[in-house]
């Protein structure tokens, strides 16, 4: 858990980033668009949704700006890490991207295993959590708890107790018209949809195999051979 290292939210650019990117700036629309309830639990006058990042590492500070890119009224006001470092540097460089929109003052910085509870009791409307995937489900259960909309990166759970937990939450939420937006992108990606859509459909009859790769990091291509005829 380095807090240096890419951070998802820098101007590299790589097809998985943008893939990463633009899938989660749909989540940020999706996100923004179904917190009708939320706003309109807001006072008069006061547009603004607020954010808070369980979990201050690459995914979580990509997936706040992400949220953020849903539209200026989108605030970071809160995070949350177990690691001071790693919540600090996240801030500089959020605030280098979106300075008008990251207000994360330093009372709103929370440390340590219990930060997540006072992060989620600290005046935001949004959850995100991206950190370490054991922590999920007991995250995302708090946030539901406290009426929270969430955003939760995969893997949601990573034991059954942990995913009987989550399935669990998910219709807790459902009964309080909460919304989780999943971190799984494929979710997001048309192509991926109306396959689904069709197997479950029986419309590929005719479906027999597919063959699927996904080709992560690290993967590298070997390096290239010299002197050789
Ligand atoms: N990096 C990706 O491309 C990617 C893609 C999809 C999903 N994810 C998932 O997102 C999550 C985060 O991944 P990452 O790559 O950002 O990891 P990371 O190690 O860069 O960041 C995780 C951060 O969470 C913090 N953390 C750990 N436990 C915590 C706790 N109990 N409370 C508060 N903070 C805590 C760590 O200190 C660290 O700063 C993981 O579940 C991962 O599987 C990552």
């Amino acid at each position: 858990m380095n807090g240096e290292r890419n951070n998802g939210i820098t101007g590299e650019s790589s097809r998985r980033d943008f893939l990463r990117s633009s899938t989660a700036a749909a989540v940020g629309v999706s996100m923004a668009g179904s917190l009708a309830i939320s706003r309109s639990a807001h006072a008069a006058g006061d547009d603004t949704i607020k954010v808070g990042l369980i979990g201050c590492g690459g995914r979580g500070s990509g997936a706040a700006n992400n949220a953020m890119n849903a539209g200026k009224d989108v605030k970071l006001i809160a995070m949350a890490d177990v690691f001071e470092d790693h919540l600090k540097g996240s801030r500089e460089r959020l605030r280098k991207i979106k300075p008008d929109q990251v207000a994360v003052d330093d009372d709103h910085c929370f440390v340590g295993f219990d930060a997540y509870q006072k992060l989620i009791q600290s005046g935001v409307d949004v959850v995100l959590i991206a950190c370490a995937s054991h922590f999920h489900p007991v995250h995302l259960k708090a946030a539901v708890d406290a009426g929270k909309h969430v955003f939760v990166e995969k893997p949601h759970a990573i034991d059954a107790p942990g995913i009987r937990s989550v399935m669990a939450t998910c219709e807790e939420a459902k009964k309080k018209n909460l919304s989780i937006v999943s971190g799984l992108c494929w979710r997001y990606h048309t192509g991926v949809r109306e396959t689904m859509k069709r197997v479950m459909d029986g419309g590929h009859r005719q479906y027999r195999r597919h063959p699927g790769n996904l080709h992560a990091q690290p993967l590298r291509a070997p390096p290239a051979q010299t002197g050789v005829e």
